[in-house]
């Protein structure tokens, strides 16, 4: 096998054809699965279950030992690294709520350079490796700048993104240093579960469908490649994964100019699209609806049939096009992989 590489996902993305597509899903660890309540029963808090590495690598393994997945993803949450820069995050009933950080004071109050509150991730990062067999890969993550500042900028989850959305524009220089900031910072993050043993690292910019051209540009595809083009230049065989979730037409540039390997679609890019403006440039991963995979039987197999028609003579790796939903039957998991491990159908 070229290069002595094992692990079919990454063999995947060095250009070999599998009979099979490689495949994990975006959440795939949490809620649906009766064994992580168990676990996470016994911390105190979500950011106190993230930071346990010996918790949070049973949970990155447990959905990879009950399904097969090609990959497992670090268990670890985007928003440790706002937590990381100083500000107060913590989860509740209706999700995660930060004290908003304000437009007026932009980024005095965070501190730049000290991340030590990541070192957890980087030891479940560790354990994880070792625990895993080398056939499967181990994915690490971050959120995006953009993504990560529209929760720091709200102070949690957000409708209409007014706030943030009215700083980016009444004062783009005060922004820019946010996003720089949350960009350098992402590159000491994933640099430092790369060292710690991450095959491949994705960055999820679950909002970046909410911006205009110039936004686009600025907020999201600007600090993408200042993230990418600083870990190609210490880890230039690490592939980097970005997901743009909602980016419609700009899909296309951001595959072109923002320096990823891989892009992420959601369940909304028509596959011809996908097929024909991406797969040349990047290799795809998605975009199975987690409503099929919450809804499992003939919906979800002809749903599956279609994207792997589509998709798997190009680059490509099988993925839900947003994260699993915790209402999620876990049968319904097990017959997607059974799915997977067929031959495609001809069309
Ligand atoms: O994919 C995996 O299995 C790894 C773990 C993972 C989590 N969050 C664990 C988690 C990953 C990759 C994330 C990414 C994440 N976190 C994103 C980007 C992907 C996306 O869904 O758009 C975002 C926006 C967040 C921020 C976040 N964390 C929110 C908005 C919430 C609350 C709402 C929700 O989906 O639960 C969380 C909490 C969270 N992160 C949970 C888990 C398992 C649930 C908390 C719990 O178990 O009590």
């Amino acid at each position: 096998m070229p290069g002595g590489q094992s692990k079919p996902l990454l063999r995947a993305l060095g250009g070999e054809k599998p009979e099979r597509p490689p495949w994990w899903l975006m959440r795939q660890a949490g809620r649906y699965l009766p064994e992580y309540h168990a676990l996470r029963a016994q911390a105190p808090s979500f950011v106190d279950f993230c930071l346990n590495p010996l918790l949070a690598t049973e949970a990155t393994l447990q959905p990879v030992r009950r399904f097969g997945m090609d990959a497992a993803i670090v268990f670890a949450d985007i928003l440790l690294v706002p937590r990381a820069l100083g500000q107060r995050v913590t989860f509740g009933e209706d999700g995660p709520l930060l004290e908003a950080i304000e437009e007026s004071g932009g980024v005095a109050g965070l501190h730049q350079r000290d991340l030590s509150g990541l070192a957890p991730v980087y030891e479940t990062v560790r354990r994880s490796r070792t625990e895993l067999s080398p056939e499967i890969a181990l994915i690490g993550f971050a959120g995006s700048p953009w993504t990560v500042a529209t929760y720091m900028v709200e102070g949690g989850a957000s409708r209409d993104f007014l706030r943030v959305k009215a700083w980016a524009y009444r004062d783009p220089s005060g922004f820019t240093a946010l996003i720089e900031l949350i960009a350098d910072a992402t590159v000491l993050y994933l640099s430092g579960q790369i060292v710690a043993g991450a095959d491949v690292v994705q960055l999820f910019d679950s909002w970046a469908g909410i911006l205009s051209e110039s936004g686009f540009e600025r907020w999201v595809i600007a600090p993408t490649r200042r993230i990418t083009a600083a870990l190609k230049q210490a880890f230039p065989t690490v592939p980097v994964i970005g997901f743009p979730r909602g980016a419609g037409l700009f899909y296309e540039r951001y595959a072109a100019e923002s320096g990823v390997d891989v892009v992420g679609i959601d369940s909304a890019v028509p596959l011809s699209f996908a097929r024909e403006r991406l797969q040349g440039c990047v290799a795809v991963q998605g975009n199975l609806d987690p409503v099929a995979l919450l809804v499992g039987g003939a919906a979800l197999q002809q749903e599956v049939q279609q994207i792997r028609a589509a998709l798997a003579d190009g680059p490509f790796i099988f993925n839900l096009g947003h994260g699993v939903l915790p209402q999620t039957p876990p049968e319904h998991v097990a017959q997607l992989a059974k799915l997977l491990a067929e031959p495609v159908a001809p069309a």
